[in-house]
């Protein structure tokens, strides 16, 4: 829980819970919270503590930063540190919304479309249709579903996600390309981390 509420991410959450009480439209509220998380990604004093915070594992399955739940509508603030030239692998985020905001250093998105109507248990066939790279400042809304990777500059990045809720408690769809593989796991693990 953040105590500050004059810090920039006291604000953040202040306008976003009135942006859930204004907004009823999820595509239209999800495009609305994009400019108000902007404004968090420019205030030096979080880029300056971002600098401390703990560099999240990228394994089978990840970590997140947990920096704040919302008590009302269930909205989370995460962290994700990644070590240089780390990539995820290629999955969705299940029905979850996502605005996944670099705070510092840089990143290549991929996004892929699914070609098979998922009639075929463990089967699943991608193609890459939009590779996007991202800096400081850049926000990427990842909607229900959509399927992509992120992969890691040549330096250490960081980013602030919001989630419509926290992730790790249900599974998420995994997507292997080549072998046309397709599984599911459960998404980052949440470690709660107090912000300063
Ligand atoms: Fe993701």
């Amino acid at each position: 829980m953040v105590s500050q509420t004059k810090s920039a991410m006291g604000q953040f959450i202040t306008s976003m819970r009135s942006l859930f009480v204004e907004e009823q439209d999820v595509e239209k509220r999800w495009q609305r919270l994009a400019p108000l998380l902007r404004i968090l990604l420019s205030d030096p004093v979080i880029k300056a503590q971002s600098k401390k915070w703990p560099k999240c594992a990228q394994a089978e399955r990840a970590e997140n930063l947990l920096f704040y739940e919302d008590p009302d509508f269930g909205f989370v603030i995460n962290g994700l540190v990644k070590a240089p030239n780390t990539r995820t692998s290629i999955h969705d985020h299940a029905h979850n919304w996502t605005l996944y905001g670099v705070l510092d250093g840089s990143e290549n998105i991929e996004r892929y479309k699914r070609l098979d109507d998922g009639s075929r248990p463990d089967y699943a066939e991608v193609q890459n249709t939009d590779h996007i790279r991202v800096g400081p400042g850049d926000i990427d809304l990842v909607r229900p579903w959509q399927i992509h990777a992120e992969e890691s500059g040549d330096e250490r990045t960081v980013a602030i996600i919001v989630r419509a809720e926290k992730a790790g408690g249900f599974l998420q769809g995994r997507y292997d390309p080549v072998n046309k593989k397709y599984w599911q796991g459960y998404g980052p693990r949440q470690i709660p981390y107090r912000l300063d």
